[in-house]
């Protein structure tokens, strides 16, 4: 709920951060600076690459775009923080000893103001405006604009996370392109971190609402409606409605529906190790009342 340190107030059922395909439930199988450096066409640790495409200046979201200002008043970073131990607990898992990690679709950095006091964080995000927020957030870090899909950084990383912006990934091709994306940054005998908040497995439809005021007097509130319209296929929708204040006390609202992806675990697995991984499904640890995400570490064999 609220967190009083920032100075915001919470509405909403239990703080719980937003997502386009929230956590389930069910009781279903519990178990700094910038970067500018690409690839160069030729080939980087693992194979040929060509270099990354330009990003559009915006994205489809306006959530992620002209809303993105209040990223913090609508997720702010301190709910991140048990999480973030648990990511850094599985990143510090890897044969090779982690101090450098690239994390894909990094949005405000919610989780990298925690995990930057264990790793040297290297944020990419597709929006300019969630990397604006972040920037804000972790002067110290980082911060590259690409598409997790098709990003070739001039770089390799101890290790790769991706949260629940993989969530975007609506098809196999997708996500399979995010986990070509983490392999050829990633280390020998590093790993990667997938922490999807679902699978087809443990999905539920759910209706959420939140938000918070900030000590300016800007405030937005939420309503969050995920649904699977269609089992057959590998997409779930959300629809969000946004009310937003400005410190001059003017409102207004924003409703936009967010498309995100629902792989089964076989899914998972598979195209992790088609990517050149060798994986490991592990179960959260949480203190949360709620059934724990699956999540998806690659391995990468040492040379
Ligand atoms: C829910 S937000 C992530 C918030 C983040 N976990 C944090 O700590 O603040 C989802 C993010 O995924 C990003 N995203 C969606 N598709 C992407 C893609 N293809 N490549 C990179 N980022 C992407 C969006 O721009 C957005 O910032």
């Amino acid at each position: 709920m609220g967190s009083a340190e920032n100075g915001y107030t919470a509405v909403g059922s239990g703080g719980r951060r937003p997502c386009p395909s929230r956590y389930s439930l069910s009781q279903a199988g519990a178990t700094g600076g910038s970067v500018t450096g690409v690839l160069p066409d030729a080939s980087y640790e693992a194979g040929s690459h060509a270099r990354m495409p330009a990003v559009p200046s915006t994205v489809p979201w306006r959530f992620y775009d002209d809303l993105a200002r209040w990223w913090p008043l609508v997720s702010p970073p301190d709910e991140y923080a048990d999480e973030a131990r648990e990511y850094a607990r599985l990143l510090g898992s890897a044969i090779r000893p982690v101090r450098t990690v690239l994390e894909l679709g990094s949005g405000g950095g919610h989780n990298a103001v925690h995990l930057k006091r264990a790793f040297d964080l290297t944020l990419a995000d597709v929006s300019a405006g969630m990397l604006a927020c972040s920037r804000r957030l972790n002067p110290e870090c980082a911060h590259v604009q690409a598409d997790m899909r098709t990003m070739r950084l001039a770089q390799a990383f101890d290790a790769v996370f991706v949260h629940d912006a993989i969530d975007y990934m609506t098809t196999e091709a997708d996500l399979a392109s995010a986990m070509a994306t983490a392999f050829v940054h990633c280390r020998p005998g590093g790993l990667a971190l997938f922490a999807p908040d679902h699978t087809a497995e443990t999905f539920q439809p759910s209706t959420d609402c939140g938000g918070h005021d900030g000590p300016d007097g800007r405030g937005i509130r939420y309503l969050e409606w995920s649904y699977d319209p269609d089992p057959s296929d590998t997409q779930v929708t959300t629809e969000y409605a946004f009310i937003v204040r400005e410190a001059d006390g003017s409102v207004s609202s924003v409703a936009e529906t967010h498309v995100g992806g629902l792989f089964p675990r076989d899914t998972w697995v598979r195209l992790i190790q088609e990517a050149g991984f060798r994986v490991e499904m592990v179960a959260e640890r949480t203190s949360e009342e709620r059934t724990p995400r699956i999540f998806f570490l690659g391995h990468r064999d040492p040379l």
